[in-house]
Order: structure tokens, then sequence, then C-alpha cells
């Protein structure tokens, strides 16, 4: 018998729910929503013009890729998201925002970690694995309120948030952000679903790239739908971060799959894959403010969880169990994956995906008005 180390983890209810769901499909060979999922499902990016000119032979693709990302993809991140002003020196091209956190997590020296009220689950995993302690603030508020806390702490922020796709004001949260980076707070800044609603006009990693113990994670897996590509990067400007991140992430990978690197490059930097980026973007945002405002006018939308806040998507909380939802054919994931504190009327909210076709969608929740 293999003596095992055990991670401290478990399995995520995500992934519980979507087994069920696959079940109970075979089982009644009816369809069944997976809107247990992150995954945009509106339409997939339409990859066919962009893929005629990568050159699968070359030994640009069939190489191992350099250690800190392929200087044509550090360039285009640098083009995209920081309009040209960052150094690529500060970019490292990661395995995805998971590997990006991960490998974070592993780099920072911290007594504590704190998570949003409402957080994905596998930030707390993560957590567990790497042996990090964390807790959970309330609020923005909570921050100023408790200075004296804040000594030797990281801190996730997540906008649109997971599981409430709640977004708060830019100003509010770069406020915030310069405050904490102020007094000495690491902040990891994961927000994979803002670019879903943006494009390279969007100023906030310019903002935010030059505070230093800002450490921003983003993903190419919901802003441009390539969660299948495993890949995104980290920023940060503290050089000894990013070589310290770049060794341990190759260290674990041999560094990120140079055919995801090649076809990141040529949607941020192609006429042809900006025209994709910006169709997908256009289509999948339309559904999904389309599939808010339905929950919204039918009163499924769980309302208490936007008073400060506006629901932007992917997700959203709906008055209605995880039961409820199965009973009507929709996979969804129950709130206690997503708070390490209970509260009253819990059981009886879930977070569903609303990055889905709008007719389908209606015509599932039907049902319930
Ligand atoms: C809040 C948040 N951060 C990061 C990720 C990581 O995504 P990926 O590893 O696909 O980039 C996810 C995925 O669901 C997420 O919800």
């Amino acid at each position: 018998m293999i003596p095992v180390k055990l991670s401290n983890t478990t399995q995520s209810s995500i992934v519980a729910m979507g087994t069920r769901l696959t079940k109970a499909m075979k089982e009644t060979g009816q369809e069944y929503l997976m809107l247990n999922r992150g995954v945009n499902s509106v339409v997939t990016i339409e990859l066919s013009e962009v893929i005629k000119s990568i050159d699968f032979n070359s030994t640009d693709i069939q190489v191992y890729p350099a250690t800190n990302g392929k200087m044509e993809l550090l360039k285009a991140i640098n083009q995209e998201y920081f309009a040209n002003q960052a150094t690529v020196n500060n970019i490292l091209v990661t395995g995805g925002g998971i590997s990006g956190l991960d490998i974070s997590l592993q780099n920072i020296q911290v007594k504590k970690v704190l998570l949003p009220p409402l957080f994905w689950g596998t930030y707390s995993q993560l957590l567990s694995l790497r042996g990090l302690s964390f807790e959970s603030y309330s609020n923005y508020e909570w921050f100023a309120e408790n200075t004296n806390k804040l000594s030797g702490t990281a801190v996730i922020i997540c906008d649109p948030g997971n599981p409430a796709g709640e977004k708060y004001p830019d100003a509010q949260l770069l406020e915030l952000i310069q405050n904490l980076n102020k007094n000495g707070v690491i902040v990891l800044f994961d927000s994979p679903y803002r670019r879903l609603f943006h494009n390279h006009s969007d100023t906030l990693f310019q903002e935010l790239m030059n505070l230093e113990h800002v450490i921003i994670i983003e993903s190419f897996s919901k802003s441009l739908g390539l969660s299948g590509q495993r890949i995104g990067f980290i920023h940060n400007i503290q050089q000894s971060f990013i070589n310290e991140a770049a060794l341990r992430l190759m260290y674990a990978t041999n560094g990120v799959n140079s055919f995801a690197q090649v076809l990141v490059t040529r949607l941020l930097a192609t006429p042809e894959g900006i025209r994709a980026v910006s169709d997908f973007k256009k289509v999948t945002t339309e559904h999904i403010e389309a599939n808010i405002a339905f929950l919204h006018e039918n009163q499924l939308l769980a309302s208490r969880f936007y008073q400060d806040s506006k629901p932007l998507g992917i997700f959203a909380i709906v008055d209605r169990s995880p039961e409820e939802l199965f009973q009507q054919r929709i996979g969804s994931v129950g709130l206690d994956y997503f708070t390490m504190t209970s509260f009253e009327g819990m059981e009886n909210l879930s977070r569903i995906l609303v990055s889905f076709p709008h007719e389908k969608f209606v015509s599932f929740f039907r049902s319930f008005l």
C-alpha cells in the first residue's frame, strides 16, 4: 500500500452536481441544463479563421515554450491589457487562473488570507492545500473598520464575483485596493469575468499595475471562452516575485502549452482574432443581460445580494434551492460551497450560470412562473 500524503481538499460540489446531471440525463433521456458550471455557454468562440494561420509543424509549437511565456504573447498581453505601459518581464503566462492563484499563494509569506463573503469554493481548497489560514471579510466597509487586523494578510478580490456575479463601481474598487496597498496588504486581484464585459479600452489594469502589493491574476478561460486551453497570466511589478513564480511554474509544468500560447496571441493581436473575440463577447453578454433581466422581472433573482452592486454575470443567485431547480431539470450549486458562514435561508438559494442561450434558459425557468 502506498502511504499517501493527504491534500486536505475535497471534490468540488460543482463537479458533484455535474456528475448527478449526467447520470439523470442518461437515465431519463431528457435534457438537463448544466447551469452548475462556470463555462460561457451561449456560443463557442469561432476559431476557424484564426486556426487557418497557425503552422502546427513549426518549432514554435513543437518544442518547450519559454518559461515566462512566448515573447509575442507577452507583448500582445501588454498591448491588450496594459495599453503597452507594463514591462513584459513583470508578466508571467500561467496554466490558467487556477495556476496563477496557486503559484501566487505558494509565493507569498502571509499569516492569513481574507476571502470575500461569498467566494469561489476553490479559493479555500487551494488555501488548505498550501497550508494557509483564511477567514472571510463581510463587505468592503469591513476593511476601513478593521485596519488593525490587516497586517500580514493578503486579500482576494473578485469582481464581478463568483457566485453572485455582483459588480461594484470601479472607482470604489480602485480606492479600496489603493488603500490596502498603502497599508502593505497583498491584494490578489482575481477577476476573470471582468474582461468579458470590456475590451482593450478598459484602463483598470493600468491603474493597478504600479501598485507594488497588487498581484493581477487573469485568465483566458472566461473572457475568450478558452477554458479548455488552460492559459492565463499574472502581473506584479516586483521582479523577484515574478522570477520566483516562474521557477515554481517551471518545476510544476515545464512551461505552458505552446499551442494555447500561439492561439491566444492570434486572438489578441490579429484582425481575424480580434474580430472573433469581439463577436464572442458581444453575443455572450447580450444573452447574459437578457437572462438577468428575465430573472429580475420574474422575482427569481435573489435581489438582497445586489443592494450596493449590480448583477452583471456570468453567474447569479436565484431564490430557489438546488433541489427545486433539479426537479425542473436545471443544474445549480447550493450556496454552502461559496461561504464560510451559514446564514438563515441559505438552503433556499442557488448559484446558476446565466451565460446561456436566452430562449432555452427562459423555457426551463418558465415552470417557476
Ligand atoms: C473566481 C475564479 N477565479 C479563477 C478561476 C480560474 O479559472 P481558470 O483556471 O480556468 O483560468 C475561476 C474559474 O471558475 C473562477 O471562478
